[in-house]
């Protein structure tokens, strides 16, 4: 008999609310990400690695009359978060070109400069594989602190095929051991290597080698179900990323796509004319790529964390898109350069306060919406019968406390596929 058929299931009681983001199994678009489920007087019954029942405590009680109680002391329960974009695989910190950029220097003069992304790839290419592993460990424990059960991991700070086989590795490693949920992306395009940068040839010999030599290899592997590509003014042009987005896709790839983060290049009319599954920055979108996205089941990604961070002013036109009946989804996109912080419940504050989000929608957005931009929206990102048991407890009485306390951790504990995965100190019992 398997574990599962033994093990007694477990009851979620006394949450002052449990916010389910329950209804149809896809991503919420425009008025829709006003509801996030927010249910008072209820618990969640989890038997195995999923979600059975969502009801008042005394009739679960009755029902499931061996189960184990887990006492959430009036604190808020949530789908676990879902963090769909990050850059989590890296060496060491660039803590050095924050100063750079308070002192004038643009993101993209330092990576002009041999900085930035490419310092990055220097750094990585030195790495062994298992520092790079034990350093990802302590990263994801973080971000896992902070209610974050699903993680997005992107490779691309190697840049050879070798490089790349390595992050990629390191990821495949870390989903084997940790509890957490892990989606690998393959982003060999996040630069053009200094090494290629030198002729219109050299350049083209490293998109052949992404095309004809890296998807196939990452594909055959099945180190990753999602290729990306950084399209952008001084990176990839459009043609470019259309034709690796392309080969991937024939790969079997599901594809995303880094597109007018900084300037506006088409890289959202790009990731819709080819299905992406999600479109992310999006900064810098144009009136052209909102409506191409309103017409295409491609989920807008915002990270308002990297603007913040960048020192920009200018975000995302979330309350365009919304009103656009795009679905939108928020991450951290955590990474050296533009992003260091593993905290999406900060990423909420910023999508209410700079965005214009209500709580519903940010919470819908790193949740359901979030899942979405994984491909795992029919069984992640709602607390609702048949769902994973990928849930977040946090030390709030209300959901609107979880974007207020700003940059305060107030996660407890979470559960992934009904597992523990992340218990603070302060945790309840
Ligand atoms: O999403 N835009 C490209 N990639 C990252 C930055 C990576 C880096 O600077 O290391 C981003 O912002
Ligand atoms: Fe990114």
């Amino acid at each position: 008999m398997s574990e599962r058929l033994i093990e007694p299931p477990t009851l979620f009681v006394n949450a002052s609310q449990v916010v389910t983001c329950a209804g149809p199994a896809r991503a919420r678009r425009g008025s829709e990400m006003n509801d996030a489920g927010v249910r008072t007087g209820v618990g969640v019954a989890v038997a195995g690695s999923r979600i059975v029942a969502v009801d008042a405590v005394a009739s679960l009680r009755q029902h499931y009359k061996d189960a184990h109680e887990i006492d959430c002391r009036q604190g808020v329960l949530t789908p676990g978060l879902v963090d769909s974009h990050t850059h989590g695989i890296f060496g060491r910190p660039r803590f050095d070109e924050q100063e750079m950029r308070a002192a004038g220097l643009d993101y993209m003069e330092i990576a002009r400069r041999g900085g930035g992304i490419h310092s990055s790839v220097r750094d990585l290419r030195a790495q062994s594989e298992e520092s790079l592993l034990d350093l990802a460990r302590v990263r994801l424990r973080r971000l896992s602190s902070f209610g974050s059960t699903t993680v997005e991991l992107k490779s691309g700070y190697g840049l050879t095929l070798e490089d790349e086989l390595k992050t990629l590795r390191v990821i495949a490693q870390l989903s084997r051991e940790l509890p957490l949920r892990i989606v690998a992306t393959f982003l060999g395009a996040h630069e053009i290597p200094l090494e290629h940068r030198g002729s219109a040839a050299a350049r083209q010999t490293y998109v052949d080698s992404l095309i004809n030599e890296m998807i196939p290899a990452i594909s055959a592997r099945q180190l990753a179900r999602f290729a990306d590509v950084f399209c952008e003014t001084g990176v990839y042009t459009v043609d470019e990323s259309r034709a690796i987005l392309t080969a991937a896709r024939d790969a079997g790839l599901l594809l995303k796509l880094h597109a007018d983060e900084l300037t506006s290049s088409g890289g959202a009319e790009l990731a819709a004319s080819l299905g992406a599954t999600s479109a992310d920055h999006l900064a810098a979108i144009s009136d052209g790529g909102i409506a191409a996205l309103a017409h295409a089941s491609t989920v807008a990604t915002l990270l308002p964390g990297t603007m913040l961070f960048l020192g920009k002013t200018k975000h995302a036109p979330a309350r365009r898109l919304i009103e656009a009946g795009i679905a939108v989804a928020l991450a951290t996109d955590f990474n050296p350069g533009t992003s260091p912080t593993p905290n999406l419940p900060l990423v909420l504050t910023l999508g209410v306060s700079q965005l214009r989000l209500s709580v519903a929608e940010a919470v819908v957005a790193a949740t359901v919406n979030g899942a979405s931009a994984l491909a795992l929206a029919d069984h992640v990102g709602q607390i609702a019968p048949g769902f994973s048991a990928d849930l977040a407890l946090f030390d709030i009485g209300d959901i609107r406390e979880l974007p207020y306390w700003y940059g305060d951790n107030r996660c407890v504990a979470t559960y992934v596929r009904g597992k523990p995965c992340y218990t603070s100190d302060l945790a309840i019992t």
